[in-house]
């Protein structure tokens, strides 16, 4: 356990091994954050996933007694935040369990009927010395997403908001290495909030006036030093905010669309524009998606196969139209033998996704002649010069 501050204390899990969170890789783990906070009273707000609830306890009991416990408060109903819920209440069943109108709900469909006061009833708890004022992020992440506010800390406790999946030993920002913080930021952000911007940008609005020195997330660490560094960067990322920089997802068979995503990649190149190049089976979907979040135009290639995209190109798409990213130009490109159709399906897929289309010919049979090559080599110049206007 670790103090957060006088009083509030991180009773968490790390889950160094946790690698795949619903299909978003995590290469550096996670934490599932719970706190105590200690007043007169004594509350709980959040638990962890349920492999991780004999850690959970034990941190609980390095501070207070079970029966000491006044309050249970659960922010959010996702399983990594309310797994181990069962197992405190069985530990401190004198302990009121709150939650918002939704999680209500949201937790008995997960764990049965339970004994739950909602925030209508109880907007508030004073513990004594502390006050767990609570306010609703309706999804940011779920519908039933809340936080909880401790005005005599200025201490944010923002469930999903704000976390990061990094699993570390230290608890505070200003211990970690800051590009591996602000990667995983910035891969949660994408992976996670990006298609509910509105809600998040809704979610920040709720909490604009409230004062803030600590924010204390559920996942990663707590952004003690210049809290609000994060919430500014939430700013630009729900306004859409792009660099100009440009992604290139292809895959390839015979390496002809490959030949084309490097010809594009170098006229990019030639206007001073970065262009960044993955190969969708060489690298994870999610790890796409993280550099697509800031970029300007997304190019996506595909070799046509037995009519249709690549399988790895289709995943991507499902994928990119699940998370909607905002303010981006994008084209497709792709070779074919004897008939095409996958541009054509690119194409379909990524104005679903909310893409704004550059028209192009670069749909090139077999392999591409020097010619088709000088070709995409000046698509990639055009959309250089495009994403500096
Ligand atoms: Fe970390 Fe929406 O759960």
């Amino acid at each position: 356990m670790t103090k957060v501050t006088e009083g509030v204390y991180w009773v968490g899990a790390v889950d160094w091994d946790v690698k795949n969170f619903h299909g978003y890789i995590t290469h550096r783990g996670t934490s599932y954050n719970a706190y105590v906070v200690k007043g007169d009273k004594i509350a709980v707000v959040d638990t962890v996933k349920e492999n991780f609830a004999d850690t959970m306890m034990r941190h609980i009991k390095d501070i207070v007694d079970y029966e000491e416990i006044d309050y249970i408060i659960s922010n959010h109903a996702e399983p990594d935040h309310s797994g181990s819920l069962k197992a405190l209440i069985e530990a401190a069943p004198q302990a009121e369990v709150i939650a918002s109108k939704r999680g209500k709900p949201t937790l008995e469909k997960y764990y049965g009927e339970m004994d739950i006061i909602t925030t209508e009833e109880r907007p508030q708890v004073d513990l004594g010395g502390k006050t767990l004022a609570f306010v609703s992020v309706p999804m940011a992440h779920w519908p039933d997403s809340m936080v909880t506010y401790i005005p005599e800390d200025k201490l944010l406790l923002s469930n999903d908001a704000f976390g990061q999946h990094l699993a570390s030993n230290e608890r505070f920002n200003d211990e970690v290495d800051q590009n591996q913080l602000w990667h995983e930021a910035t891969a949660y952000y994408a992976n996670i909030l990006m298609p509910l911007y509105r809600s998040v940008s809704r979610a920040i609005k709720a909490l604009d006036g409230i004062d803030i020195e600590i924010i204390a997330p559920s996942h990663g660490v707590i952004w003690r030093d210049n809290p609000l560094q994060i919430v500014e960067k939430y700013l630009q990322w729900v306004d859409g905010e792009t660099k100009n920089r440009v992604v290139i997802a292809y895959d390839t068979m015979w390496k002809s669309t490959k030949k084309m995503a490097y010809a594009i990649a170098e006229g990019i190149g030639s206007t001073g524009v970065q262009a960044l190049v993955y190969n969708l089976t060489e690298n994870h979907r999610s790890d796409v998606i993280t550099e697509i979040l800031d970029a300007k135009a997304l190019l996506i290639g595909s070799p046509t196969l037995n009519n249709h995209v690549y399988p790895s190109v289709g995943g991507f798409l499902a994928y990119l139209r699940g998370l909607s990213p905002q303010k981006k130009i994008g084209a497709a490109f792709g070779s074919y033998g004897w008939a095409g159709g996958a541009k054509r399906f690119v194409e379909e897929q990524m104005k679903a996704a909310g893409i704004d289309l550059i028209e192009n010919e670069l749909e090139f049979s077999y392999k591409p002649t020097p010619e088709e090559w000088m070709k995409a080599y000046n698509f990639g110049k055009m959309v250089g010069e495009k994403v500096k206007t």
